[in-house]
């Protein structure tokens, strides 16, 4: 099969296409023919050698990046119940481990996989993992949001952003979203109550009593950002 290597951590030109064995899953595994991948923030940091877990991938030869896939279940392992042969997936493959997804087939342990819903396409479910689970685990499992909190969502046009925006506001949350004045209307548009250009105005003089505040950005942001 076909897959882009990593041939060394830097820059893009040492992504490289190579034919290597097609993977054997093992049994609590599916193999998915691949239709699409997305590519988040972590991908560009473990190239670059930027992150910690690229130490941790560095004894693999070869080193496939990629965790977020959708596509087709092939195979599937002698323990799999949950899916068949055919069933259209999608999932966040292995992290924070080897994905292995720049790949034409991918073996994923079933519990790393959905059923992709039939309204949406493979490029929308590929697009749909990472970013939206970091999204949810901030309102699920770190902290919890609640229909009656006021939330500020940083960086609501980006790629957690945007998920967030929108869970925010199915969960019943008054939400307050900032991005650049060219994102307005699609934030606004994802449902956000209130919006707030960070390029033109200081948040922290806005707003105050804030019950959440999902911070993405980071440095001096996040210190405002517990003031409110
Ligand atoms: N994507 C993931 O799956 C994922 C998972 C875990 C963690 N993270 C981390 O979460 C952070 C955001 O990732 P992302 O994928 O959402 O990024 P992204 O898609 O690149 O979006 C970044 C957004 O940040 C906005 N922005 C820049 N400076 C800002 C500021 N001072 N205040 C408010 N918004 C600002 C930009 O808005 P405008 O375009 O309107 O200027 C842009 O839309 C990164 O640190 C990343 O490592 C991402």
């Amino acid at each position: 099969m076909k897959a882009i290597v990593l041939k060394q951590f830097g820059g893009t030109e040492f992504l490289i296409e190579e034919k290597i064995e097609k993977p054997i899953i093992k049994n609590n595994e599916v193999l998915v023919k691949v239709k699409a991948i997305s590519i988040n923030p972590v991908d560009v940091k473990v190239r670059s050698r930027k992150a910690p877990l690229a130490e941790i991938l560095a004894q693999y030869d070869p080193l496939i990046l990629g965790w977020d896939i959708s596509g087709v279940a092939v195979e599937t392992g002698s323990e799999v119940a949950s899916l068949k042969i055919g069933d259209e997936v999608f999932g966040m493959v292995n992290l924070a481990g080897h994905g292995k997804a720049y790949a034409e087939y991918v073996a994923v342990p079933a519990e790393h996989l959905a059923v992709k819903p039939e309204n949406i396409t493979h490029i929308e479910a590929a697009a749909s993992t990472l970013a939206a689970l970091t999204a949810w685990q901030a309102f699920d499992s770190y902290g919890k949001l609640r229909s009656t909190d006021k939330i500020l969502i940083h960086a609501a046009a980006g790629g957690v952003g945007h998920f967030a925006v929108q869970m925010a506001k199915h969960i019943g949350a008054y939400v307050i979203a900032t991005s650049s004045e060219a994102n307005r209307d699609f934030v606004m548009g994802l449902g956000a109550d209130q919006h707030i250009d960070y390029k033109v105005d200081h948040f922290e003089d806005i707003l105050h009593d804030i019950d959440f505040v999902l911070e993405a950005v980071g440095g001096e942001n996040f210190q405002k950002s517990v003031q409110v």
